[in-house]
């Protein structure tokens, strides 16, 4: 059913579960009165609890710069693609898509039919102007506006820092999920607090290390949901050196930990970086990343929880 077009606006449809209009099998939660997906209300029993707070970033404000300085891709791509092709079906839902970077780098190499879920009005917009063949959806994944049993493949690439409530999010994946495998793709801590830009930013590892859970938080979170096979695989990319371009992605605050440093170290930071950068014969500066990916499985006819 296609919402009607007033003269204010699409109205609400009618409260209840519609099939989405090109995934006739998934079912989305509607309430009359309220914004489709809006991250404040609570569909289902399961959720009752769960509360959107607001995120100590601003992501509306983000999105209009966050394609400058980051892609899709990453460390854990390969780990991503074989999960989603051992997941058995074609149905996938992405969590905090963002902009739709990593659903494009999925949808490359898994063409799948593909829900992107994203509370930040600003982060979807540009994910969706991109016109990726994706159903965009807003709302967070501790409250899934989707019926049990939906989809095949759940994954989320750098979201996990900002659910609070962990068995929540797991829970909603496990109710979700059809049969399948989750995986989210996080930073470890240990990288983190040895992150190679700490000597020009002191206070970063304190900041992140303060938001990335444990890689053991989120296993144990995962296995109290239900999923077994639970595994986290650590990847890293080479280093590269930092160079003018890298200095321009850092100005531009391309991980949201620069907007959370304490006032000043930012830019005092950034200002010893690129005199050291120019003093010759000063040993060159590199970055690297690492990634981890935690991944489950829910075994098919096991009984929602
Ligand atoms: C660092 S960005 C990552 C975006 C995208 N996954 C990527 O790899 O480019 C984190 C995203 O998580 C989203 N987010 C924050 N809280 C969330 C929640 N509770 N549920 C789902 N997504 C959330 C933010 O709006 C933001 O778009």
């Amino acid at each position: 059913m296609v919402p009607k077009k007033s003269r204010r606006g699409f109205q609400p449809l009618q409260s209840g579960w519609k099939p989405l209009l090109r995934f006739p099998d998934v079912y989305l939660m509607v309430v009359p009165d309220f914004e489709v997906n809006d991250p404040g209300y609570v569909p289902g029993r399961q959720n009752v609890g769960v509360g959107w707070r607001p995120m100590d970033v601003d992501y509306d404000q983000i999105s209009e710069t966050y394609d400058d300085h980051r892609h899709g891709g990453g460390p854990c791509m390969e780990a991503l693609v074989a999960a989603a092709r051992a997941s058995g079906g074609d149905c996938v839902l992405e969590l905090g898509a963002g902009t739709g970077n990593n659903t494009a780098a999925l949808l490359d190499r898994f063409p799948c039919r593909l829900i992107a879920l994203e509370p930040s009005r600003g982060m979807a917009a540009r994910g969706r102007a991109k016109g990726l063949p994706v159903y965009w959806l807003r709302g967070v994944g501790e409250c899934i506006p989707l019926a049990n049993g939906s989809v095949d493949f759940i994954f989320g690439a750098y979201m996990l820092h900002y659910i609070r409530d962990l068995n929540a999010l797991f829970s909603e994946c496990r109710r979700v999920l059809r049969g399948g495998r989750a995986v989210f793709v996080t930073v470890p801590r240990r990288f983190i607090a040895n992150h190679p830009l700490r000597g020009y930013f002191p206070s970063l590892p304190e900041v992140d290390l303060a938001r990335f859970q444990p890689v053991e938080t989120v296993v144990r979170a995962m296995e109290e949901a239900g999923f077994v096979m639970v595994t986290a695989t650590v990847e890293a990319s080479p280093p590269r050196p930092v160079d003018a371009a890298y200095v321009r992605k850092i100005a531009g605050k391309l991980i949201s930990t620069y907007e959370l440093l304490p006032p000043g170290e930012f830019e005092s930071g950034l200002k010893r970086l690129k005199a050291d950068l120019a003093r010759p014969g000063k040993p060159a500066v590199t970055v690297h990343r690492e990634a981890v990916a935690i991944a489950g499985c829910v075994q098919h006819n096991a009984e929602p929880h």
